[in-house]
């Protein structure tokens, strides 16, 4: 089969591979039809994960046709259309059973803090990922889930991930009605964030970025209003005055490790990969918070941080909460949001590359060419 290769940093190519087989009872393989490229793979792109191998195809935002089953499956059959979560997870576990599928405790030999994630590098648990024409789903009965016939491809895409974790993000924001909601990063799942606050109860939403498009794009698709880094000395400041001098109920941190606005911090964080990131956002979050406030950090950050304000977390009363989002449970309340016509999460998605031409979809989304929001691959008729 095709399928998008790492060959190091910034460089990735499409090669043939052996089509991935039936392993467990429980496996199926799903043939793809749409897989969509992540901030997340971004970092993986740029060389940030520590045990990224030659060869290792990426992809973790996945919706197919099934294949093939494994003896033990019972929830799909051969030709449904589904979509498949981000996480692998066992649906078992003492994790999992608390619905805590992105910490699942059996698919990641590697790590004990993170499940497994399709594409994700062997940081990850090593599983291939769909940016291919085939990807082995483990775990079949617990995770994907066939898509309804109203509801679009795209729209199921952007429910793999970029969305549910948007809307993730503003559960953990703890939102109370009337709140004020700043999110950092304008990017598909700040996006998401900006939007899904407002359904969770929000008065106010504050994006806040330095990309004037999508700055644009948090006005028209999240109905929010924008903080330009640029035209603001201090965003902290900044915030602080658009806030009554209190502060934000809730700041949801939807950049991550690569965020920009600290040299120093950025280079021994994404350039130099000496930490697990640079904590920019994170800080400011933690700084525009009011006291008392939460900060919900839905970027990616390797395990090991240096210079974050954990005492004037600490001293403020915040609470802090961050996870991978364990989207399948998200699904149900944003099946019944885009059945209802409150949101399309498909209008984030602004490219859209064959197989063939991947390298040029990262090279786009990475450098942010062209009004780019987030691209999908188009892999397999439907
Ligand atoms: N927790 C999860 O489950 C989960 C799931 C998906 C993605 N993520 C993470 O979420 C983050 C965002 O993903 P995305 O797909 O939207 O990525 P993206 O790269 O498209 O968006 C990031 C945005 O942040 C902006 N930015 C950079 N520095 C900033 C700063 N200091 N302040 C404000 N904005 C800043 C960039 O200009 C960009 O628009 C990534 O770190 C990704 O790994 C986490
Ligand atoms: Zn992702
Ligand atoms: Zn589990």
């Amino acid at each position: 089969m095709r399928a998008m290769t790492y060959r190091g940093p910034y460089k990735i190519q499409v090669a043939d591979k052996p089509e991935p087989k039936i392993e467990h009872p429980n496996d199926s393989i799903v043939r793809v039809t749409h897989a969509a490229v992540c901030g997340s793979d971004l970092h993986l792109y740029h060389g940030m994960l520590p045990d990224t191998r030659i060869g290792h195809t990426f992809g973790h935002e996945i919706v197919g046709i099934v294949h093939e089953v494994g003896p033990s499956v019972q929830n799909l059959s051969v030709g449904d259309r589904v979509m498949v979560p981000f996480n692998i997870y066992c649906g078992s576990c003492f994790f999992c059973s608390r619905g805590l599928f992105s910490n699942c405790h059996n698919v990641n030999a590697n790590a004990t803090a993170v499940g497994g994630i399709y594409g994700y590098s062997h940081t990850a648990g090593g599983y291939d990922g769909g940016q291919a024409e085939f990807v082995r789903v483990p775990f079949s009965d617990v995770g994907p889930s066939v898509i309804p016939e109203w509801m679009s491809s795209e729209d199921a895409l952007m429910l793999t991930d970029a969305f549910s974790t948007g809307y993730f993000g503003a559960q953990l924001g703890n939102i109370a009605e009337q709140d004020t909601v700043v999110v950092f990063g304008a990017g598909p799942v700040g996006l998401a964030a900006a939007r899904s606050a407002w359904f969770l109860g929000a008065g106010r939403v504050i994006v806040v970025d330095h990309i004037d498009y999508r700055l644009e794009k948090a006005k028209q698709f999240a109905y929010a209003e924008t903080m330009h880094l640029a035209e603001q000395d201090d965003i902290v400041v900044a915030l602080k005055k658009a806030t009554g001098y209190l502060g934000a109920d809730v700041v949801i941190d939807a950049v991550g490790a690569e965020a920009d606005g600290g040299v120093l911090q950025h280079v021994t964080g994404a350039k130099l990969k000496l930490q697990g990131g640079s904590p920019v956002a994170a800080n400011w979050a933690i700084d525009s918070a009011r006291k008392g406030g939460t900060v919900s950090l839905i970027g990616a950050y390797g395990p090991l941080v240096s210079a974050v304000r954990l005492g004037d977390a600490v001293n403020k009363g915040l609470t802090i909460r961050g996870n991978q989002a364990p989207v399948a449970r998200q699904w149900p309340r944003l099946m019944e949001h885009i059945k209802a016509g409150h949101v399309r999460p498909s209008e984030l998605l602004t490219h859209r590359f064959p197989l063939e031409h991947i390298a040029e979809a990262y090279h786009v989304f990475s450098a942010k060419l062209d009004d780019c929001i987030k691209p999908i691959i188009t892999i397999g008729e439907e």
